[in-house]
């Protein structure tokens, strides 16, 4: 038996965002439709260390394949060691024959399906004539929500906020030359929200650094750093003003600052049009990403498809 093996490079020679935003789309509509399984992610909180491994999972009944992912959060990682805070890795598996089809980087495969959550919640929930960005964390994660973002909006401004001045630099020079829009470091989250129509959170912050009196009517945020308990990237005033929407209940519900009774819809039901996105011009509406199981599987069966399209990757002798 024959097993790829797909590293970030191979990964980034065949992953493009429109195709992950596409599938992770599809993926979340099946959740609200039932055609999906995915048991509660698991968190193994390495405290000696100030890291966490995180394990998640999903079988995607419709496309008979199943999957796990491996990764880790270590934070400190970039300024202490310069390794990546996230590492790991994700199985791909045939649902339908029992056998594992794929091994491959979860760096890269997290990036893009965390990214792919912003496209997905834009097009549902940010107004069709946002032309300006902020993005916070000029980290990994900050990438992908907006190279996401770019696919589905037509930006013409971006402005980024990162703790560390020269992070907000590097990301305005590398993500401009990119994506051929202007984007500019800022020095303070506040001067990154004016006139804002599109805001994406990307760092792992434990204290909320937005107020709720920063934020204009209309704009759209989506939340991906405060993925669990403990962290909080917008101050909880917000969460009262805004139309929240979240991935999985059960998984948003283990954060402090988010309440059952504050929590409009799930992604999927407003894809599966079981609930309405976006109905006004000024409603403040939250994507709060805790990221789920079905965006590795959906993002890592992209991956693994292209791989084979274009004779990428490393086959090994497996079993
Ligand atoms: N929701 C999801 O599915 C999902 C997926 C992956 C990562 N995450 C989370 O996203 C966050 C970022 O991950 P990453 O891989 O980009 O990490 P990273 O280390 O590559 O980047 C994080 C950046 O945030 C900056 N930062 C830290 N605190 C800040 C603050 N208070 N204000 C502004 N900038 C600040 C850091 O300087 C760094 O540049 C983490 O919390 C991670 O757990 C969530």
């Amino acid at each position: 038996m024959e097993l790829l093996v797909l590293s970030k490079k191979d990964l980034e020679k065949v992953l493009t965002m429109r195709d992950t935003i596409d599938a992770v789309q599809e993926a979340f509509k099946g959740l609200a439709l039932g055609e999906v399984e995915m048991p509660m992610p698991y968190i193994i909180d390495v405290r000696k260390h100030n890291g966490v491994w995180g394990v998640k999972s999903a079988l995607i009944n419709n496309l008979d394949v199943v999957g796990v992912k491996l990764s880790s959060g270590y934070f400190e990682n970039p300024m202490k060691y310069n390794l990546p805070s996230i590492t790991g890795v994700v199985v791909l598996a045939d649902a339908k024959l029992g056998i594992p089809l794929a091994v491959m980087d979860a760096l890269t495969i997290t990036a893009y399906r965390t990214g792919a959550i912003a496209g997905v919640a834009a097009r549902f929930l940010a107004r069709k004539d946002s032309e300006v960005a902020a993005i916070f964390g000029a980290g990994v994660q900050g990438r992908t929500q907006l190279l996401a973002l770019s696919e589905v909006l037509k930006l013409n401004e971006v402005r980024v906020y990162d703790v560390i001045p020269e992070a907000s630099t590097r990301y305005a020079e590398e993500m401009s030359k990119k994506l051929g829009i202007e984007v500019r470091a800022v020095k303070s989250v506040e001067e990154a929200l004016k006139k804002v129509d599109v805001v994406s959170t990307a760092t792992p912050s434990k204290t909320p650094y937005i107020k709720a009196e920063w934020i204009p009517a209309g704009t759209h945020i989506t939340t991906v750093g405060s993925d669990h308990k403990g962290k909080q990237e917008l101050d909880s005033q917000i969460y009262y003003k805004a139309k929240v929407v979240v991935d999985k209940k059960e998984v948003a519900l283990e954060k402090d600052y988010l309440k059952p009774e504050l929590i409009y819809a799930e992604l999927g039901e407003i894809i599966a049009g079981m609930k309405a996105g976006r109905v006004s011009t000024d409603e403040i509406t939250i994507m709060d990403s805790s990221g789920l199981g079905i965006q590795d599987v959906a993002a890592a069966l992209v991956a693994y498809r292209l791989a084979k399209e274009k004779n990428l990757g490393t086959w090994i002798e497996f079993a």
